[in-house]
Order: structure tokens, then C-alpha cells, then sequence
């Protein structure tokens, strides 16, 4: 039987093992007022709901659920008068659509001869080739520092760009939450106007050093790629529980499991203790390692905001005015592109209460500046965009890095 398992698996390439998401539907809610928030304790902590767009004031609420639960969400969620519509009706036409896309870019490209590139999704071994390549065809300022290793085994893999010692250093990272695609090649295209676009922005590598953490949370990308295209924490098991993973933007130890710790069956279950989780650790590490980094961007998805601590509290940083400042400034440049809107704010005044973030660590234990990019998701396929979403999206993402790079604090 074993061998049968493995016979067709073999047959029928990776779509043997995908999660099928045949029938499942995503419900919006109206856009929540406070004394909703509590509404949804109970759908949180049971994995049959999948949020992906968390209880936050003054937005919907997006859940997608399996065909069976569909009936019985839509009347829970208008007894609670939160006039849920269908947004999806099966969201595996969506997944599907999403990889046979991207399949038919790899034919072409092999066809072509032409290398993958930031123009559609890459996978994480072709994120890895892309980087092997960049450092091949540009080592005079390209290196590779792998600063550590994943739950399953996998590098933590850093492309650091540099032209010389002494300056202070931009640290940005996506993917950190697996199922937030648009992130890595938003980086890609930024690695490569500080490669093959370099005369055009020679003045950024003679001012500062980058680095880019493309696949922070690379079991999760890749489990996004081979099984379960909306998983979003770590891969580590929960002893106790069925429940995999950890949400690794609730794990750095800043005001860890404040507000209560919810079961590891919740998309926000912050992990057995600070830093458990080794990606979580290895990236802490190496920033507290690298004191020349002077500010960190974590680019997330989706929603069309720019965050800055704090999330522990609606109280403000005492530096929130150089914060809001660049913030505001990054997005204007951004804007000017084509008019892409984002919010701006603190964690907690803009989206909701959340501990143990990563920006907020790196502000409250480094007190370096950091920033939280929610980037814009592809219309009502929130994690999902065409690959021709993702030039415009990096394009202006990268106006506003241009802006936060200028903004780097000196050593
Ligand atoms: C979802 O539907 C299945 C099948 O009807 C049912 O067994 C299960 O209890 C439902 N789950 C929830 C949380 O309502
Ligand atoms: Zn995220």
C-alpha cells in the first residue's frame, strides 16, 4: 500500500499532497467597531475557521471556511449583526488558477531560456538559485551570510549588499507569516536595482549596507508550495495538541503572551516561550550581532499599511515623530507611483493589540528603528495576486524604501 501511496504520489507530481480547498468560501463581515472584537474569541481558537484578515476596529473581518461550516458561520456572524457576504465561493479555482499560472511561466521561461525572476512567484529553491546567482554575477558586493537554521533544516538566508566598511546597515525581511507570496519578490526586485540597476542608484550603496532575508520563516514558504497554500506560523509541533506552528511575528520577547496566551490551534499562538521558535532566535541573533543595522523593515501582507511600534500598547514610542515622519514621507513616495493609499500608525492604534512583535523588539530590546509593511493583496484574493500584481506593487515599495534608506540612521 505504502508503495502504491508513493507510486501515485510520484505519478501525479506535488498536486497529490496540496490541501484542496474545493468549495471552501471566504465571508467578509462590516468593518468591526470595539465591542465586536471579542465576538470571534471562539472561531480564533478553532482551526476550521482560517482568518485572513484578523478582528481589527474600523475593518472587515475575512474568514475562510470549508463547505460544510459555510451556513452555519454565515448565520453565526449575522446573529451578531456583522452582516457577513461572500466574497470567495470556492478558493480553490483561486489556488489553482495561482499554479497553473505560475507553471505555465516556468514553460515559458524554459522555453526561453530565460532565468525565474521577480516577474512571478518563486518557490523557495528558486529563491535560493536567484541569490546563488546574484552573488555569482556581482561578488565584488554581493555575499551570502546564512544566519542559522530552520525547524525542518533549512537556511536562514541572508543576501547582504555592500560596497565597503563603516556604514550602517537596512535590514528587510519578508515572509515571516508563509502564506504572504508578494513579500519575496517585492525584495527581489529591490536587490536587483542595487545589482544590475546599481548606476541608477549608486549613492544607496555608497551610503549604506543592505541585506535582505527573502524566506524568514522557510518551512512555512515551503509548506505553502508543496501541501497548504494558506499556512501562515512555523512548522514546529505543539506537544499536546494536533495544531502545527507557531505565529512568529508573536514570538520575539517583547512583551511575550501579553494579553492572555490563546491555544495552538489560534493563527496567533506566540510558542512556549520567547524566542522558542529558531527562526524567530537566529534572526534576533544576528541583528543584536550586527550592531551596524540601524533599522529593519518586516514586510507582511495584505492590507495597504505602514506600521510602527507600539503593539503592546496605543501608547507611542517616545521617538514616534521621526517614525511617523519617514513613515509618512515613504509613503508619499510611494503614493506618487500610482496612487496606492496606505494607513499609517502604531500597531495597536491601527490594526490591533499584539505582543511579541518583531518590530517590536527590535525598537524596545535594539532600539533601532523598525517599520511593518502590510502590502496590497490581489482585490478579493487577499494572499493570492496575478503575478502581474507584483511589478507595480515592488515598483512603488521600492520608492518607499529609496526613502527609508535615506533615513538610516549614521553609526
Ligand atoms: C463543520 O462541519 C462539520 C460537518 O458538518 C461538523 O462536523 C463540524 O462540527 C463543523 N465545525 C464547526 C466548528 O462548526
Ligand atoms: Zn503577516
Amino acid at each position: 500500500m505504502k508503495v502504491l501511496v508513493v507510486l501515485l504520489a510520484v505519478l501525479c507530481g506535488t498536486a497529490f499532497a496540496y490541501k484542496s480547498y474545493e468549495g471552501y468560501h471566504v465571508l467578509k463581515t462590516k468593518p468591526l467597531a470595539n465591542e465586536d472584537l471579542r465576538k470571534f474569541d471562539a472561531l480564533r481558537s478553532d482551526p476550521t475557521f482560517n482568518f485572513w484578515v484578523f478582528p481589527q476596529v474600523g475593518r472587515a473581518v475575512e474568514i475562510m471556511v470549508p463547505p460544510a461550516n459555510v451556513s452555519s458561520l454565515h448565520s453565526r456572524l449575522q446573529r451578531y449583526g456583522l452582516e457577513p457576504t461572500v466574497v470567495i465561493e470556492n478558493v480553490e479555482e483561486i489556488v489553482a488558477n495561482e499554479r497553473a499560472e505560475i507553471e505555465a511561466m516556468r514553460r515559458a521561461e524554459k522555453l526561453s531560456g530565460r532565468a525565474p525572476s521577480f516577474d512571478r512567484f518563486l518557490d523557495l529553491s528558486e529563491l535560493f538559485a536567484y541569490l546563488d546567482e546574484v552573488v555569482a554575477t556581482y561578488p565584488e558586493i554581493a555575499t551570502i551570510i546564512d544566519i542559522g537554521t530552520s525547524f525542518e533544516g533549512r537556511p536562514l538566508r541572508v543576501l547582504k549588499l555592500s560596497n565597503g566598511p563603516g556604514k550602517s546597515g537596512l535590514f528587510i525581511e519578508s515572509v515571516i507569516h508563509a502564506r504572504e507570496w508578494i513579500g519575496p519578490p517585492t525584495l527581489l526586485y529591490a536587490i536587483n536595482e542595487l545589482t544590475e540597476n546599481l548606476a541608477n542608484n549608486q549613492a544607496m550603496l555608497d551610503k549604506n549596507d543592505f541585506y535582505f532575508l527573502l524566506a524568514t520563516n522557510p518551512d512555512g514558504y515551503d509548506y505553502t508550495w508543496t501541501t497548504d497554500r494558506f499556512w501562515r506560523k512555523t512548522r514546529k509541533p505543539n506537544s499536546g495538541s494536533s495544531c502545527v506552528g507557531t505565529d512568529p511575528n508573536r514570538n520575539f520577547d517583547w512583551k511575550w503572551g501579553g494579553g492572555g496566551i490563546p491555544g495552538p490551534c489560534d493563527e496567533t499562538y506566540p510558542g512556549t516561550g520567547p524566542l522558542s521558535e529558531i527562526e524567530c532566535k537566529s534572526y534576533a541573533d544576528f541583528l543584536a550581532a550586527n550592531p551596524s543595522i540601524n533599522m529593519v523593515i518586516s514586510i507582511h501582507s495584505y492590507g495597504q499599511m505602514l506600521l510602527y511600534s507600539w503593539g503592546d500598547t496605543t501608547e507611542l514610542p517616545p521617538n514616534v515623530g521621526i517614525l511617523d515622519s519617514i513613515a509618512t514621507a515613504a509613503m508619499e513616495a510611494l503614493y506618487a507611483v500610482r496612487g496606492t493609499t496606505y494607513d499609517i500608525g502604531s500597531i495597536a492604534n491601527t490594526i490591533y493589540l499584539a505582543y511579541g512583535g518583531t518590530i517590536d523588539w527590535v525598537l524596545g530590546v535594539l532600539g533601532k528603528q523598525a517599520y511593518a509593511f502590510e502590502l496590497p493583496g490581489g482585490g478579493l484574493a487577499g494572499f493570492n495576486p496575478p503575478a502581474s500584481a507584483i511589478i507595480p506593487v515592488a515598483t512603488e515599495t521600492w520608492e518607499a524604501f529609496k526613502v527609508f534608506a535615506e533615513n538610516i540612521p549614521p553609526l
